[in-house]
Protein backbone atom coordinates (compact mmCIF):
# COMPACT_ATOMS: atom_id res chain seq x y z
CA UNK A 1 0.00 0.00 0.00
CA UNK A 2 0.93 3.15 -0.91
CA UNK A 3 0.64 6.28 2.13
CA UNK A 4 -1.76 8.89 0.48
CA UNK A 5 -4.44 10.28 2.53
CA UNK A 6 -7.92 10.70 1.82
CA UNK A 7 -8.63 13.90 -0.02
CA UNK A 8 -12.38 13.96 -0.18
CA UNK A 9 -13.00 17.45 -1.80
CA UNK A 10 -16.51 17.27 -2.61
CA UNK A 11 -18.48 19.30 -0.94
CA UNK A 12 -21.20 17.84 1.12
CA UNK A 13 -19.98 14.30 1.34
CA UNK A 14 -17.84 13.55 4.77
CA UNK A 15 -16.57 10.21 6.10
CA UNK A 16 -19.08 8.60 8.91
CA UNK A 17 -18.56 10.01 11.82
CA UNK A 18 -17.38 8.04 14.90
CA UNK A 19 -21.27 7.76 16.22
CA UNK A 20 -22.66 6.70 12.86
CA UNK A 21 -19.84 4.29 12.28
CA UNK A 22 -19.92 2.68 15.88
CA UNK A 23 -23.94 2.31 15.46
CA UNK A 24 -23.26 0.65 11.98
CA UNK A 25 -21.06 -1.43 13.15
CA UNK A 26 -23.25 -2.76 16.14
CA UNK A 27 -26.27 -3.25 13.80
CA UNK A 28 -24.85 -4.35 10.65
CA UNK A 29 -21.87 -5.28 11.29
CA UNK A 30 -22.05 -9.33 10.28
CA UNK A 31 -24.66 -8.39 7.92
CA UNK A 32 -24.70 -11.79 4.98
CA UNK A 33 -23.80 -10.01 2.21
CA UNK A 34 -20.29 -10.27 2.97
CA UNK A 35 -20.16 -13.56 2.87
CA UNK A 36 -21.99 -13.39 -0.45
CA UNK A 37 -19.38 -11.20 -2.03
CA UNK A 38 -16.48 -13.33 -0.67
CA UNK A 39 -18.36 -16.71 -2.37
CA UNK A 40 -18.96 -14.60 -5.36
CA UNK A 41 -15.34 -14.09 -5.71
CA UNK A 42 -14.20 -17.40 -5.66
CA UNK A 43 -10.75 -17.02 -4.20
CA UNK A 44 -8.22 -19.78 -4.64
CA UNK A 45 -5.86 -18.84 -1.74
CA UNK A 46 -3.41 -16.89 -3.10
CA UNK A 47 -4.94 -13.46 -4.42
CA UNK A 48 -4.49 -10.11 -2.85
CA UNK A 49 -8.31 -8.85 -2.18
CA UNK A 50 -9.46 -5.62 -1.40
CA UNK A 51 -12.76 -4.03 -0.09
CA UNK A 52 -13.72 -1.25 -0.62
CA UNK A 53 -15.52 0.50 2.10
CA UNK A 54 -14.94 -2.37 4.51
CA UNK A 55 -17.03 -0.86 7.03
CA UNK A 56 -16.07 -3.29 10.37
CA UNK A 57 -14.48 -5.37 8.40
CA UNK A 58 -16.26 -8.53 8.05
CA UNK A 59 -15.73 -9.42 4.09
CA UNK A 60 -12.20 -8.79 4.94
CA UNK A 61 -12.49 -11.32 7.80
CA UNK A 62 -13.93 -13.63 5.21
CA UNK A 63 -11.80 -13.46 2.10
CA UNK A 64 -8.49 -14.14 4.71
CA UNK A 65 -9.61 -17.17 6.11
CA UNK A 66 -10.08 -17.91 2.28
CA UNK A 67 -6.20 -17.06 1.50
CA UNK A 68 -3.64 -19.15 2.28
CA UNK A 69 -0.45 -17.33 0.75
CA UNK A 70 -2.76 -14.04 -0.26
CA UNK A 71 -3.62 -11.05 1.91
CA UNK A 72 -7.29 -9.39 2.03
CA UNK A 73 -7.10 -5.57 2.61
CA UNK A 74 -9.96 -3.36 3.63
CA UNK A 75 -9.69 0.76 3.15
CA UNK A 76 -12.60 2.84 4.80
CA UNK A 77 -13.02 6.73 4.91
CA UNK A 78 -14.33 6.78 8.30
CA UNK A 79 -11.39 6.59 10.63
CA UNK A 80 -13.84 4.99 13.46
CA UNK A 81 -14.90 2.20 11.00
CA UNK A 82 -10.80 1.75 10.03
CA UNK A 83 -10.37 0.99 14.44
CA UNK A 84 -13.38 -1.16 14.49
CA UNK A 85 -12.21 -3.34 11.89
CA UNK A 86 -8.77 -3.47 13.07
CA UNK A 87 -9.72 -4.54 16.51
CA UNK A 88 -12.69 -6.86 15.57
CA UNK A 89 -9.92 -8.60 13.44
CA UNK A 90 -7.23 -8.80 15.83
CA UNK A 91 -7.39 -11.77 17.49
CA UNK A 92 -8.97 -13.60 14.85
CA UNK A 93 -7.18 -16.47 13.18
CA UNK A 94 -6.20 -15.41 9.75
CA UNK A 95 -5.34 -11.52 11.12
CA UNK A 96 -1.69 -11.50 10.02
CA UNK A 97 -3.12 -11.67 6.18
CA UNK A 98 -5.32 -8.93 7.16
CA UNK A 99 -4.35 -5.04 6.46
CA UNK A 100 -6.87 -1.93 6.99
CA UNK A 101 -6.34 1.62 5.84
CA UNK A 102 -8.27 4.92 5.62
CA UNK A 103 -8.80 5.70 2.06
CA UNK A 104 -12.02 6.21 -0.46
CA UNK A 105 -12.96 4.33 -3.53
CA UNK A 106 -12.05 7.74 -5.51
CA UNK A 107 -8.19 8.22 -3.68
CA UNK A 108 -7.02 4.76 -2.97
CA UNK A 109 -4.01 4.35 -0.98
CA UNK A 110 -3.42 1.10 -3.36
CA UNK A 111 -0.71 1.09 -5.90
CA UNK A 112 -1.42 0.43 -9.25
CA UNK A 113 -2.04 -3.32 -10.88
CA UNK A 114 -1.59 -4.91 -7.25
CA UNK A 115 -5.06 -6.43 -6.98
CA UNK A 116 -6.87 -9.75 -7.82
CA UNK A 117 -9.81 -8.84 -6.32
CA UNK A 118 -11.64 -5.87 -5.14
CA UNK A 119 -14.98 -5.97 -3.92
CA UNK A 120 -17.66 -3.26 -2.91
CA UNK A 121 -19.99 -4.36 -0.41
CA UNK A 122 -22.80 -1.98 0.39
CA UNK A 123 -20.47 0.46 -0.27
CA UNK A 124 -20.85 1.60 -3.97
CA UNK A 125 -23.94 4.05 -3.05
CA UNK A 126 -22.17 5.34 -0.69
CA UNK A 127 -19.05 6.90 -2.79
CA UNK A 128 -18.93 10.74 -3.23
CA UNK A 129 -18.01 10.54 -7.02
CA UNK A 130 -19.05 6.72 -8.37
CA UNK A 131 -17.51 7.02 -12.14
CA UNK A 132 -13.85 8.03 -10.46
CA UNK A 133 -14.16 5.52 -7.54
CA UNK A 134 -14.91 3.21 -10.59
CA UNK A 135 -11.52 4.69 -12.26
CA UNK A 136 -9.69 4.06 -9.35
CA UNK A 137 -10.86 0.48 -8.98
CA UNK A 138 -9.77 -0.25 -12.58
CA UNK A 139 -6.29 1.42 -12.02
CA UNK A 140 -5.14 -0.92 -8.91
CA UNK A 141 -6.69 -4.22 -10.67
CA UNK A 142 -4.14 -6.61 -12.16
CA UNK A 143 -5.20 -6.67 -15.84
CA UNK A 144 -6.94 -10.03 -15.48
CA UNK A 145 -8.32 -8.83 -11.92
CA UNK A 146 -11.94 -9.19 -10.73
CA UNK A 147 -14.40 -6.79 -9.82
CA UNK A 148 -16.94 -8.11 -7.14
CA UNK A 149 -20.11 -5.65 -6.39
CA UNK A 150 -22.96 -6.70 -3.43
CA UNK A 151 -25.98 -4.11 -3.40
CA UNK A 152 -29.14 -4.59 -1.39
CA UNK A 153 -32.31 -4.50 -2.98
CA UNK A 154 -34.40 -1.94 -0.88
CA UNK A 155 -38.09 -1.30 -1.15
CA UNK A 156 -37.80 2.26 -1.13
CA UNK A 157 -36.69 3.69 -4.36
CA UNK A 158 -34.96 6.65 -3.08
CA UNK A 159 -32.53 4.29 -1.16
CA UNK A 160 -29.72 2.95 -2.87
CA UNK A 161 -28.84 2.18 -6.60
CA UNK A 162 -30.86 0.31 -9.44
CA UNK A 163 -29.50 -2.41 -11.37
CA UNK A 164 -28.84 -1.21 -14.30
CA UNK A 165 -27.61 1.92 -12.52
CA UNK A 166 -24.75 -0.33 -11.69
CA UNK A 167 -24.48 -1.96 -14.39
CA UNK A 168 -24.11 1.13 -16.75
CA UNK A 169 -21.52 2.55 -14.48
CA UNK A 170 -19.36 -0.21 -14.02
CA UNK A 171 -19.45 -0.84 -17.93
CA UNK A 172 -18.93 2.70 -18.36
CA UNK A 173 -15.82 2.52 -16.41
CA UNK A 174 -14.35 -0.35 -18.79
CA UNK A 175 -15.41 -3.65 -17.43
CA UNK A 176 -17.32 -6.40 -18.38
CA UNK A 177 -20.18 -7.70 -16.18
CA UNK A 178 -19.30 -11.38 -16.49
CA UNK A 179 -22.01 -12.61 -13.98
CA UNK A 180 -24.89 -10.98 -11.67
CA UNK A 181 -27.75 -12.65 -9.56
CA UNK A 182 -29.95 -11.51 -7.13
CA UNK A 183 -29.84 -13.85 -3.95
CA UNK A 184 -31.53 -14.07 -0.91
CA UNK A 185 -30.24 -13.95 2.31
CA UNK A 186 -31.76 -13.60 6.01
CA UNK A 187 -32.09 -9.89 5.94
CA UNK A 188 -32.90 -9.26 2.51
CA UNK A 189 -31.63 -9.60 -1.41
CA UNK A 190 -28.66 -8.87 -2.52
CA UNK A 191 -27.62 -7.56 -6.07
CA UNK A 192 -24.18 -9.26 -7.00
CA UNK A 193 -22.04 -8.64 -10.00
CA UNK A 194 -18.87 -10.04 -11.32
CA UNK A 195 -16.58 -8.23 -13.93
CA UNK A 196 -13.77 -7.99 -15.40
CA UNK A 197 -12.13 -5.11 -17.28
CA UNK A 198 -12.29 -5.86 -20.90
CA UNK A 199 -14.10 -4.98 -23.66
CA UNK A 200 -18.47 -5.05 -22.91
CA UNK A 201 -20.53 -7.22 -25.55
C1 LIG B 1 -23.33 0.42 4.35
S1 LIG B 1 -21.68 0.51 4.87
C2 LIG B 1 -21.02 -1.05 4.32
C3 LIG B 1 -19.84 -1.47 5.12
C4 LIG B 1 -19.35 -2.90 4.83
N1 LIG B 1 -18.88 -3.04 3.47
C5 LIG B 1 -20.43 -3.90 5.13
O1 LIG B 1 -20.96 -4.50 4.20
O2 LIG B 1 -20.74 -4.05 6.32
C6 LIG B 1 -20.98 1.66 3.72
C7 LIG B 1 -19.49 1.91 3.93
O3 LIG B 1 -19.02 2.70 2.84
C8 LIG B 1 -18.07 3.58 3.36
N2 LIG B 1 -17.89 4.70 2.41
C9 LIG B 1 -18.56 5.88 2.39
N3 LIG B 1 -18.07 6.65 1.42
C10 LIG B 1 -17.08 5.96 0.80
C11 LIG B 1 -16.17 6.25 -0.26
N4 LIG B 1 -16.19 7.43 -0.90
N5 LIG B 1 -15.26 5.32 -0.59
C12 LIG B 1 -15.24 4.13 0.05
N6 LIG B 1 -16.07 3.80 1.07
C13 LIG B 1 -16.98 4.70 1.44
C14 LIG B 1 -18.63 3.98 4.71
O4 LIG B 1 -17.66 4.55 5.57
C15 LIG B 1 -19.19 2.66 5.20
O5 LIG B 1 -18.25 1.94 5.96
Amino acid sequence: MTQKSPSPTVRHWQPWSDEVAERYAGKYGDHPTSALAVAAAALDGAEVVLDIGCGSGMAVRTAASNLSSGKAIGIDPAPAMVRIARQQSSTHIANARMQFAEGTAEDMPIDDASIDVAMAVCSLSHWFDIPRGLASVARVLRGDGRFIVVEDVFDDPDMGLGRQTIRTAIENAGFQVTGFTEQSHSEGIARIFTARLGTNQ
